[in-house]
């Protein structure tokens, strides 16, 4: 059931950068590409095997960088084309292989591809953006609501029509059932690829597709608009665009391609992945987005159930059973930092962050660890919405308070979801600005640095990232982790995330216990030998709060 030849991304582990909050080498306050390039041994040294980079092009940095205004260029912010080529080519020393971010639902307002296209209704691009009349009466040609907040439409006065934005207004869709467009992003793709990049992260891919017909849609909040999400994700028919990328793109290439695909459910993950799907792996969401139903997004995160999480991951194994492969993460630069998303407050946050590092790490799957995330880096103590930079939360702040929110509720969900929770500095040092920057940092630096750095952290056997580190070394060593089964035990427990990898007759099973409260183990696992835990001594019988554990 299990091919014996791991591809190289399926045995080794992935390690997601953002550029712009991970080193800046010239003192400007935001990162850079010579930033990544000075910390590949450190990254050699955690034992990754590649490093997905989120947009480095040229770009004016509306939404960090996914608002694209040349797709074959670097970013002046960033760097250089031959900062680009150095990093291919120090990574490529490490064994580590570069990995692109295609954005290829919309670009920039600001890429000649749309000014060409916003010119007038006849120019030779007219028809590479989404555009529409206006209702009637003037209005938008639809009520839908941007991801971003605000009407998905826009109008321009050369066209006297509107255009489609899934996303901020700065980010126009780009019209996949024109195969002039496709190509055009094919080529943007190929570009890489003849540098040498190990694969993709395809940004945002279940909005491609747009639906045949242009409707309102029932209204899901207060000023009678809807979630374009609602009205256009995972359009009847995405697949066959994609079966085009895949065939134009990835080919006979030896890398790996890993889809964004909000919105795609467990049971239709053997559509996507796989041999007869269009990607290698999928990031689906249901693990992430616990607190279900309306109030979604102003939930406070002790609301779900460790039961809810155990159960959205182990459904996604089973559909990646036989069929694809499934990338393990639970932090991305869109999502809150795990160890405050899956950890009451009280929680002591390093033994936290082991035990999500376990269970990340010993998971069937290629594991996508986000910067930070080895060291424990948790949220930052958000006060106002001034200190926030994120497009996306401040528009959901602006709904909130519209929708008869006080702006201190408003600020509650902030401070929980913001995205730029994952995008303060990352921290290598105790000292200034955390060793990120020389200058002023674009954002603020979480007073942790002092103890929760890479510097300290290095030095110090019972840090989070000692833990990343061995668990990291026993995955390349013990075949189990790599090419065993996924079975989850204990499926009832509230407080043990436990499960058994098995592969030829050999056993690792890992039991996590994301409690404060010390719990019971089954005789199953009492009389089993301890390879790794967070905690010293160790009690057959019982697991300590916050304990991990790892048995042969
Ligand atoms: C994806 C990215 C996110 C970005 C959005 C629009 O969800 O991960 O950061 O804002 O797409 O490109």
């Amino acid at each position: 059931m299990f091919s014996k030849k791991l591809k190289w991304w399926q045995s080794g582990a992935v390690y997601q950068v953002y550029p712009k909050s991970f080193l800046d080498t010239d003192g400007s306050g935001t990162g850079d590409i010579k930033g990544i390039t000075s910390k590949l041994d450190y990254l050699h040294g955690l034992g990754v095997n590649a490093v997905w980079i989120t947009p480095v092009y040229p770009s004016p940095m509306v939404d960090n960088g996914y608002d694209i205004s040349d797709y074959t260029a670097i970013g002046e912010n960033f760097g250089t084309m031959n900062d680009f080529d150095e990093l291919m080519r120090e990574a490529g020393r490490r064994g580590i292989k570069i990995v692109m971010d295609l954005v290829f639902n919309h670009c920039s307002d600001k890429h000649k591809w749309f000014r060409e296209s916003k010119s007038s209704r006849n120019n030779p691009k007219s028809d590479w953006f989404i555009w529409r009349d206006p209702k009637p009466n003037g209005e938008p040609p639809t009520n839908w609501r941007s991801i971003f907040g605000g009407s998905a439409w826009e109008f321009s006065h050369e066209r006297q029509q509107y255009y489609l934005h899934t996303f901020a207004k700065e980010q126009p869709d780009l019209n996949w059932a024109n195969p002039e467009v496709r190509y055009a992003l094919y080529d943007a793709a190929k570009f890489w690829l003849d540098k040498g990049v190990g694969g993709f992260r395809v940004d945002a891919i279940t909005y491609i597709k747009k639906p045949e017909v242009f409707a309102d849609g029932k209204p899901d909040a207060e000023d009678g608009t809807v979630n374009v999400h609602t009205m256009t994700a995972n359009q009847p028919g995405i697949l066959d665009y994609l079966h085009e990328f895949k065939r134009e793109v990835e080919g006979d290439n030896d890398i790996f391609t890993v889809g964004e695909a909000n919105g795609v459910k467990a049971d239709e993950l053997a559509l996507w992945v796989g041999e007869e799907g269009v990607f290698d792996m999928l990031f689906e969401f249901s693990h992430v987005t616990l607190p279900l139903g309306k109030a979604e997004i102003w939930c406070h995160p002790v609301d779900w159930k460790l039961t809810d999480l155990k159960r959205a991951i182990s459904d996604s194994q089973k559909a990646t059973e036989t069929n694809g492969w499934y990338p393990v993460f639970f932090e991305n630069h869109d999502q809150p930092r795990s160890v405050n998303h899956f950890f009451t407050e009280g929680a002591d946050p390093v033994k936290a962050a082991k035990v999500l590092g376990a269970v990340l790490l010993t998971m069937r799957g290629t594991p996508f660890i986000y910067q930070g995330e080895e060291l424990g880096m948790t949220n930052y103590d958000w006060r106002t919405i001034d200190e926030v930079d994120d497009i996306q939360t401040k528009g959901q702040y602006e709904l909130a308070l519209k929708e008869g929110f006080t702006p201190e509720e408003a600020m509650k969900f902030v401070r929980y979801f913001t995205r730029d929770n994952a995008r303060t500095p990352m921290q290598w040092t105790a000292g200034k600005n955390a060793g990120f920057t020389a200058g002023e940092s674009w954002l603020p630096v979480n007073k942790n640095h002092i103890t929760v750095n890479a510097e300290t952290e290095m030095r110090d056997s019972k840090s989070v990232l000692s833990w990343y580190k061995r668990l990291l070394e026993l995955r390349r060593t013990n075949h189990v982790l790599t090419m065993g089964s996924y079975r989850e035990i204990l499926t009832d427990s509230e407080e043990v995330f436990a499960f058994v990898r098995e592969y030829e007759g050999h056993e690792v099973v890992t039991a996590a216990n994301f409690s404060m409260n010390a719990v019971k183990l089954p005789e199953s696992l009492t009389g089993r030998k301890v390879i790794l835990s967070n905690e010293k001594e160790i009690d057959m019988e019982e697991l300590k709060p916050l304990e991990a554990r790892i048995y042969q």
